[in-house]
């Protein structure tokens, strides 16, 4: 089998085809998805039925597994899953899917909004790689946009008037616009906002992206209402349809996005019927800035 990617949608998106992620890459193999995964930031792997032992195992050829504490209030004995994969479907640990007033699932609504993966944490996500095990048969497709293609897209002045800004990022910040307002103190504590810069840089192409998630809620320097309305005006300006591809669930899928250079979300679905997905995240290296000294 040799490994071949072909561009779908727009020109972010790649689908990679001759690769079987039951069985460990070889180190050509790895290299390839990676630079893959560089030039287009969202890749679509076909027909993989694996295990959460060999998502993971694949995963680990980006980087170091991300430590998944903190970035949910679902409790440790509650976790449906063992193997260490975050829990992204709408089951709880009796397999079932959660009541529509439990506390997890409102809390997991905040998927539907506009993110990247976990631009909560000092240190954000690298790479997610999301598995299908059962797709729900009323909505749920997950939409991801470019970026780079955003940032590029600005007029100058909107760029050099975001350069250097500091956003803050908190999960309590994308839950609390939907509502979800209630936290213990070890939530809050939890959920502290940490720094992210609005402009990036990847690290391996060079490439400025805009940094947008839900969870950024602040601005440095500027007042609440003014950073959300510049917030709001320039994720409105991300998600145009132009830069924004639909990934339509077939089962055993397996989508990997880079979030560095990518946000995304999931639709509304069905919320009677499962939606089982599993997610491997692979860690960022470094923060995107220094952050505040501890209080
Ligand atoms: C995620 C996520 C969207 C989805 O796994 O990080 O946001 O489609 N998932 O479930
Ligand atoms: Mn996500």
């Amino acid at each position: 089998m040799t490994l071949s990617v072909r561009q779908i949608g727009p020109c972010f998106v790649g689908e990679v085809s001759g690769v079987d992620l039951r069985k460990p890459l070889s180190r050509q193999e790895a290299t390839e998805i990676e630079a893959a995964m560089d030039h287009y930031a969202v890749l679509v792997f076909h027909d993989q039925d694996i295990t959460d032992e060999q998502q993971m195992a694949f995963a680990l050829n980006f980087g170091e597994r991300e430590n998944p504490r903190g970035g949910n209030i679902t409790k440790t004995e509650d976790f449906r899953l063992d193997s260490g994969l975050n829990d992204v479907s709408n089951l709880g640990k009796d397999g079932r899917p959660l009541a529509r007033d439990s506390r997890a699932h409102l809390f997991n609504l905040g998927n539907c909004l506009w993110h990247s993966d976990s631009s909560f944490r000092a240190i954000p996500a690298k790479f997610s790689l999301l598995s299908a095990r059962v797709v729900n048969p009323n909505g749920g497709n997950t939409e991801f946009a470019d970026m780079r293609a955003a940032y590029d897209a600005l007029d100058d002045e909107t760029k050099t008037e975001i350069e250097d800004l500091i956003c803050e990022h908190s999960l309590m910040y994308s839950r609390g616009s939907l509502g979800f307002l209630d936290y213990s103190e070890e939530e809050k504590q939890m959920f502290k906002p940490v720094r992210q810069r609005l402009v990036r840089t990847h690290p391996r192409h060079g490439r400025k992206s805009l940094f947008l998630s839900s969870h950024a809620g602040a601005i440095i320097g500027m007042s609440m209402p003014e950073a959300r309305v510049l917030l709001r005006d320039l994720t409105e300006h991300a998600t145009q349809p132009s830069f924004v591809h639909v990934h339509k669930w077939k089962l055993h899928d397996l989508v990997m996005w880079d979030n560095r250079q990518t946000m995304h979300r999931v639709r509304r679905y069905d919320q009677s019927q499962p939606r089982d997905m599993r997610r491997a995240t692979v860690a960022g290296t470094e923060p995107t800035v220094t952050q505040q000294a501890a209080e």
